[in-house]
């Protein structure tokens, strides 16, 4: 086929596609295939991969636990940056890749490997993740993407597995793709792909059936410490546990849904569906506190630093000048994101209901309408003045010039209706 290769790092989930892709890289490529399972806090899977990889064929079954490195160095910069794609997806599964390329590359240099290989398809954002991830950081590395040059259907998969004397776990046919870290679940697929239809309850794992919410609210209070979170309910948590208890937690009250048009690097829209408990209670949270804490100027240009960011993330950009850029410039924001709050975890929402802080930049003096106020309301009529002062001349000059713009006619000369009078 493409040439021949020697050996081969293939990132290995376990499931199905990458269990076929072992025996298909040997016989496609002659290569030895040594596998490398990464734990970013996948719930189900995982279980006994690694005698399964070296029962299908690898050479060597290689596990990291990845876990605290994906909450240090990429969930929580990225929590920083209030990251949400388009507004709405926390990028759980985008921030993951750029930590299992950087394994996946380690490990293909260590074990002198000429080329690294994974299980996306052809049609989505990881694939994107993976290749641009390893060009980058290592160029001389090929990548071979088994399912975007096979054309092997699921039942195809099956038949090679049992071809091949393969050890899968076939789980019952489900229809849909899942994608699992500690920041959230993806799934796509099935009936999901209308974006039409409103997703069916056995799709949700981590949000239980809401007839099992809870009645009661509950609250939970989030310590930030420099805009990391570092405490629940003033207990101090290491990053994995606490963002473990908030996905329990809030996944319990239903919290974390998240029902998506997206649109794909590869110029795409799909129907994504999510449950991202913890990543969302903990943007309500910081975005909240820094609402408290920065200044309007500075949050006006961080939501559009935001938002650029978030986009570099989700197009696998994460090693990128760029996003060492933006991300340099969220550090610097954050010096006195330090403070409390609280949210109510209710039938399937995470509401805000207070926020402090010793560098709030809320003055009580200044905000009150009771008698303590130092606020000088006598200063408002010239600021006002001022403030207004070009919009107000450049509106004159159009109107002298009979061009005036979003002046309606009633503006423009008031005149008696008449209500018997239909216009
Ligand atoms: N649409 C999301 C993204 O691009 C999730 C992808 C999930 N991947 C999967 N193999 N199911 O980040």
């Amino acid at each position: 086929m493409n040439g021949k290769l020697e050996h081969v790092v293939l990132a290995y989930s376990g499931g199905l596609d990458t269990s076929v892709a072992i025996p298909w890289i040997r016989e496609h490529y002659g290569a030895e295939v040594t596998t490398l399972t990464v734990n970013v806090g996948q719930e189900g899977e995982l279980g006994d991969a690694l005698e399964r990889a070296r029962a299908n064929g690898a050479r060597e079954a290689l596990f990291v636990d990845a876990r605290e490195t994906l909450a240090e160095e990429f969930l929580f910069p990225a929590l920083k940056a209030n990251c949400l794609y388009q507004g709405t997806y926390p990028l759980s599964t985008a921030l993951a890749r750029p930590l299992i390329v950087r394994h996946l590359v380690n490990a293909a240099l260590r074990h002198k490997a000429d080329a690294v290989a994974h299980g996306c398809t052809g049609k989505g954002n990881d694939q994107v993740r993976f290749d641009l991830g390893v060009q980058t950081l290592a160029p001389h590395l090929r990548v071979v993407a088994p399912v975007r040059e096979w054309n092997m259907n699921r039942a195809d998969e099956i038949a090679y597995a049992a071809e091949h004397r393969l050890r899968i776990h076939v789980k019952p046919e489900s229809p849909y793709s899942v994608d699992e870290n500690l920041w959230g679940r993806s799934i796509e697929g099935g009936v999901l792909e209308d974006p039409g239809s409103p997703p069916p309850e056995e799709v949700f794992q981590w949000t239980g059936h809401p007839d099992l919410w809870p009645r009661e609210p509950e609250e939970v209070t989030v310590g930030f410490v420099r805009g990391t979170p570092e405490r629940l309910d003033g207990r101090s948590l290491a990053p994995v546990p606490l963002i473990q208890e908030l996905n329990r937690r809030a996944g319990a009250h239903g919290v974390g849904r998240i029902d998506h048009v997206e649109d794909r690097v590869v110029g795409i829209k799909s129907r994504e569906t999510y449950e991202c408990p913890a990543a969302l209670v903990l943007v309500a949270a910081h975005q909240s506190l820094e609402s408290l804490v920065l200044s309007r100027d500075v949050l006006s240009f961080k939501s559009m630093v935001e938002r650029r960011y978030s986009e570099v993330v989700y197009d696998g950009l994460w090693y990128s000048p760029l996003r060492e850029a933006l991300s340099a410039f969220v550090e610097d924001t954050q010096s006195t994101v330090t403070g409390e709050v609280r949210l109510r975890l209710f039938q399937g929402s995470a509401r805000v209901v207070g926020r402090s802080s010793p560098y709030s930049l809320l003055s009580h003096r200044l905000a009150t309408y009771g008698r303590d106020s130092t606020f000088r309301q006598d200063a408002s009529e010239g600021f006002i003045h001022l403030f207004g002062l070009a919009p107000k001349l450049a509106y004159a000059k159009r109107r002298a010039s009979g061009t005036p713009s979003g002046e309606g006619e009633e503006t423009a000369a008031p005149r008696a209706v008449s209500p018997a009078t239909p216009p």
